[in-house]
């Protein structure tokens, strides 16, 4: 939701704050601006759009000065307009800030700041708060940031820029926020892959943290009155990932290219894990004992990540005979769920930044029960601040649209299962052995897997295009699937898409089912296939066009589907890892038939660190 940068140092500002939006522009491109100071005075360009219009602007027209900030915006409060684009300025045109966040109580301090004869342009909850600056503001940046933030309520990343200062000040609570260390330079952003191009060294900031940004030199202090001790300098951070990784290369979309690196993201994710027949997940903080003990399993997320955490529920299930419930994070931390010390919540995030996620996790801390987080990124709030953490190592995702974290959360699950196994001293399905062969292969076979896809997955995404709509169907590991593939789709093209399980359909959704409407089955398990084929018949007998996802070894679909998508032989519940490639494959190609904005969604963003 928003991303926020900031740049000082010794490079025009303008430029390097436009590539570094580019880079966040997956948290929202409604629109994108920047202010840049020079001796003392600031230029401020804002346009709403892409980073493109702005960028466009800019040519040929680039301000002086070495020190800015810059936003790219999901709007929340008022529309996508110029006015309602960051950054803010106070009444004095002497002050700026961006917000990656929500004021809760902005409606109040606006009401107190009018009185006070401050005069409000846009319609965002952003500018009570460079209003509130101006009024603490005595020439110290730092001493008003810090009695601002503590006026402010709500879920917050700022950054500040003081037309008459050397640095930026800038705040964190409850949305991400880092600093990329360079040499006489430092770079503010919401996200570590805006500060790859510059530098591997990065300060993660903390709930609280106020930090004053120089270009050599970078001050942490806190605007949290309980935080009596000052932090001082954040633990330096080395990032493993590198610039290459969030780039297009040959591709035409991020989308496609993170489709075909799931092999490659797998391998990582299984990498070093299995040692001599043993599972090791160094990371896992909970000790065998803890593990025993636990009598409930509950799986948190939202969006893509909650298509895992149901399949993560059936595989739970299914290996350690306990139940296992699967709730949506805005759900869950509302509707006073059971838990006790004895409970482990594990929370699948890729960004580890999802509003919700976190309070579920919060939720969880404050009943007593234990959380895990299964997570992408490194250093995340939700990796810091749960009790143990599975990172899913799949690399940066830049599409808006989820696709490798998630085939690297379903494999960090299998995992995570065997694990639990292991500690409870309860038997691995399909014999130890086995399975580590199949886990191991499972990068091959996603390959395998890509090469068969692609060419009819090109086929079905056309004809699905043409919509209006499209159905998916599943059951038992095949639902969360079919959910994902509706999903992808939606979100993708815009075609209206719904997922069921396959034997629910004929309580009412069947209606919609007329003369040509496409249904994709995916019939991956053996114990139900009879079951899917009935419930294919059922849909053809009401006109639909049908297609099937089938594992090596389906039979009798002949006359009964027109096309279908094989996949290699894995044991079946390692299928959901490769049946994610249809599913995101056909979704790319309808979209892209439709000439959509594949990577970039109307409405959506990457990552939704508000409730
Ligand atoms: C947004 C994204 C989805 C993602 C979801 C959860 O809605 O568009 O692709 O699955 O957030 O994000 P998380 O970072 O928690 O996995």
């Amino acid at each position: 939701m928003c991303g926020i940068v900031g740049y000082v140092g010794r490079r025009t500002a303008a430029p390097m704050l436009v590539d570094r939006l580019d880079d966040l522009s997956y948290r929202g491109y409604d629109s994108a601006g920047i202010a840049v100071a020079n001796d003392g005075v600031v230029v401020v360009q804002k346009l709403p759009g892409k980073i493109e219009n702005l960028r466009a602007a800019l040519a040929g027209n680039e301000p002086p000065g070495t020190i800015g900030i810059g936003h790219t915006r999901w709007a929340t409060h008022g529309p996508p307009t110029q006015v309602n684009a960051h950054p803010h300025a106070d009444c004095t045109g002497r002050l700026f800030v961006v917000q990656n966040g929500i004021i809760e109580n902005f409606p109040g301090l606006k009401r107190e700041l009018l009185e006070r004869g401050h005069e409000f342009r846009s319609q965002t909850d952003t500018e009570v708060v460079v209003h509130l600056l101006e009024e603490y503001y005595d020439g110290d940046l730092m001493a008003a940031v810090k009695k601002t933030a503590a006026r402010l309520q709500g879920s917050f990343a700022l950054a500040f820029l003081a037309a008459d200062e050397g640095r930026l000040v800038a705040v964190r609570y409850h949305a991400p926020l880092i600093v990329g260390v360079g040499g006489g330079e430092n770079v503010l952003a919401s996200d570590i892959t805006a500060v790859l191009q510059d530098t591997n060294k990065v300060y993660v900031l903390e709930n609280g943290d106020v930090v004053s940004v120089e270009a050599n030199r970078i001050d942490v202090d806190t605007f949290l009155p309980e935080r009596a001790k000052k932090p001082g300098e954040r633990q330096l951070t080395i990032v493993d990932w590198r610039a290459e990784d969030v780039s297009k290369n040959e591709y035409p979309h991020y989308m496609l290219k993170e489709i075909y690196e799931q092999p490659r993201a797998v391998e990582r994710t299984l990498q070093g894990r299995i040692k001599d027949g043993d599972l090791v997940l160094r990371e896992m903080d909970l000790t065998p004992e803890q593990i025993r003990r636990l009598d409930s399993f509950h799986v948190v997320a939202c969006g893509t990540a909650y298509h895992a955490a149901l399949f993560g529920k059936y595989l739970l299930e299914r290996v350690l005979r306990v139940p296992v419930t699967a709730d949506i994070a805005s759900e869950f931390r509302y509707r006073n769920p059971i838990l006790s010390a004895k409970s482990l919540v594990i929370l699948i995030s890729q960004s580890g930044e999802t509003a919700d996620t976190i309070a579920s996790m919060e939720e969880a801390h404050a009943r007593g029960a234990k959380t895990l987080a299964v997570v992408n990124v490194r250093g995340s709030t939700l990796a810091r601040e749960a009790d143990a953490v599975l990172y899913t190592r799949a690399g940066p995702e830049i599409a808006v649209a989820s696709t490798k974290a998630f085939t690297a959360q379903l494999t960090a699950l299998i995992l995570l299962a065997c694990y639990l196994a292991d500690q409870r001293k309860v038997d691995w399905p399909y014999g130890r052995d086995e399975l580590l062969k199949h886990l191991l292969e499972l990068p091959a076979n996603l390959e395998r897997t890509l090469e068969v896809t692609a060419p009819t997955a090109k086929t079905w995404g056309r004809l699905i295009a043409a919509g209006p709509d499209c159905y998916f169907l599943g059951r038992n590991v095949d639902e969360p699937l079919a959910r994902e593939a509706a999903l992808k789709l939606k979100e993708i093209s815009y075609v209206h898409a719904e997922a069921y399980p396959a034997g629910e359909l004929k309580h009412g959704t069947i209606a919609l089912i007329s003369e040509g409407t496409p249904v994709v089955s995916f019939m991956t398990q053996e114990s139900v296939w009879d079951k899917m084929i009935s419930n294919i018949h059922e849909v053809r007998a009401r006109g639909a066009r049908t297609f099937a996802v089938v594992r090596e070894g389906g039979y009798g679909l002949e006359d009964l589907v027109e096309d279908v998508i094989t996949l290699p032989a894995v044991p079946e519940l390692f299928t959901p890892v490769l049946a994610a490639v249809p599913a995101q494959l056909i979704a790319y190609e309808a979209a892209t038939a439709l000439e959509r904005d594949v990577d970039q969604p109307r409405n959506l963003a990457k990552s939704v660190t508000v409730e």
